[in-house]
């Protein structure tokens, strides 16, 4: 397994372009299977889920292809409506082809993603939703065996709590299904209002996107679609902390900045100066100390789960005490053990960290335990005094597009260490 070893000290400086994003192409790139006409998707990242994502489709029957940043798919036919645990249990959006399989089919077998490291993770709203849409669920050897012979019909949904996912899911099924389905409680992440966008194109009748309550009219079929997919606001926050942490200068390309502002408000309150333009972020670490702040993770627009991480990360090295409590996994602090040993001082108590600044961090052997806390210790890499050296980046490959050569090119001392 590649392990990458950041040498401290180089604070960034220079420009870094921001990838399409990578949860916006696993939510959109299931439409495919809604139509059998053809699917083409620009600004597509070129990490491993995406490649695993296209992996299933070919073996559901699509015609799939990915080159140069654009994914052409074409479900002519689908051969095949059942989702295995080998590829659903790697990459958990994979669930996600169980509403358009089922809207367009009639039918699907997908297996339960289970639980990963940052907690349980069940899809008990999915299946509630699709119910609540006609379908019949039983759940049989790990497998979700979904049937809904004649058609979906539309439906009022209401979440019990916001999910990205579960909102995805219902939104694709509901395009099919006959009559109009409400779905309460939506999630307004970028993501799902990408999705919705996207769907428009392809003939869906939707509105409300991007508020908690979403209205999609059934239509008969879905037409071909060309669409690009937006920024990815994680990856473009994750540079701005590797900047901010460094002492760096840094300006984001083709980032959209409306996407995260809850994020960068923070960063500001750091002490870290952030200049936005139409689609550029510019992030100066500033002069003296960075300065704490109390964080709680919230559904969209409220601050990212995807970028507790990160800043955790850089609260290690302010002045004085920062809380950042996680509201929505119930165990994502696995990255606090690795930053401990590199001399942070962080208690956890529940659902919060306090972490206590310190002067400097010390590079040390650390292990990535998810995507999200794999890019947090580079960062702490970047800063701390000499080598750190992160194992198990097959998570950080599953999401961050050619991360250490845009690292790099800012001055950073990185490099990967094949096994
Ligand atoms: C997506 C993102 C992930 C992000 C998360 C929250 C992708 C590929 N993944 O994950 O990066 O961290 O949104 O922004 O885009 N829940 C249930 N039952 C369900 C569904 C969810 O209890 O059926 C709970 C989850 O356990 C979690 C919360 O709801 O506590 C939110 O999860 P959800 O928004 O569904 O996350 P994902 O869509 O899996």
């Amino acid at each position: 397994m590649d392990k990458i070893k950041v040498t401290g000290g180089t604070p960034l400086k220079g420009q870094i372009r921001v990838s399409g994003s990578k949860n916006t192409a696993l939510a959109i790139m299931p439409v495919c299977l809604l139509t059998d006409q053809p699917v083409e998707l620009s600004n597509i990242p070129n990490v491993s889920d995406v490649h695993t994502l296209n992996t299933l489709f070919q073996q559901h029957g699509v015609d799939a292809s990915f080159k140069e940043g654009v994914v052409h798919l074409q479900a002519s036919e689908i051969t095949n409506t059942t989702a295995p645990y080998d590829i659903v249990s790697k990459m958990r959006a994979s669930f996600w082809v169980l509403g358009p399989l089922l809207a367009r089919m009639g039918e699907a077998k997908v297996s339960l993603p289970g639980g990963d490291a940052i907690g349980a993770r069940p899809v008990n709203f999915h299946l509630k939703g699709l119910e609540v849409l006609g379908a019949d669920i039983e759940l049989e050897s790990g497998y979700v065996i979904a049937k809904a012979p004649n058609g979906l019909t539309g439906g009022r949904i209401t979440m019990p709590h916001v999910s990205v996912g579960a909102t995805i899911t219902l939104l694709m099924a509901a395009t099919l299904a006959k009559g109009e389905t409400v779905i309460v409680n939506a999630a307004r992440e970028p993501d799902v209002c990408d999705l919705g966008e996207c769907l428009i194109k392809m003939g869906a009748k939707i509105e409300g996107l991007g508020t908690n309550i979403i209205r999609i009219q059934g239509v008969e079929s879905l037409s071909s679609v060309s669409h690009r997919i937006i920024p990815d606001r994680i990856e473009a926050g994750s540079y701005a902390v590797a900047a901010a942490i460094s002492g760096g200068d840094v300006e984001l390309l083709d980032a959209d900045c409306t996407h995260i502002e809850t994020f960068l408000n923070f960063l500001r309150a750091t002490g870290t100066a952030v200049d936005k333009s139409s689609d550029r972020i510019r992030i100066t670490a500033p002069d003296g100390r960075l300065q704490p702040v109390d964080i709680t993770t919230e559904a969209y627009p409220g601050y990212p789960t995807d970028l507790q991480a990160q800043m955790v990360a850089l609260m290690t090295l302010a002045e004085g005490t920062s809380t950042i409590t996680e509201g929505i996994f119930e165990n994502r602090f696995m990255h606090v053990p690795e930053l401990r040993r590199m001399g942070a001082k962080i208690d956890v108590q529940g659902k919060s960290a306090i972490i206590h600044g310190v002067d400097e961090l010390v590079g040390a052997e650390v292990m990535s335990t998810d995507l999200r806390a794999s890019v947090c210790l580079i960062s702490a890499g970047l800063k701390a005094k000499g080598d750190t050296v992160v194992s198990r980046v097959y998570h950080l490959d599953r999401g961050f597009e050619n991360l250490e050569e845009k690292l790099k090119a800012c001055g950073a001392q990185i490099e990967r260490l094949k096994s």
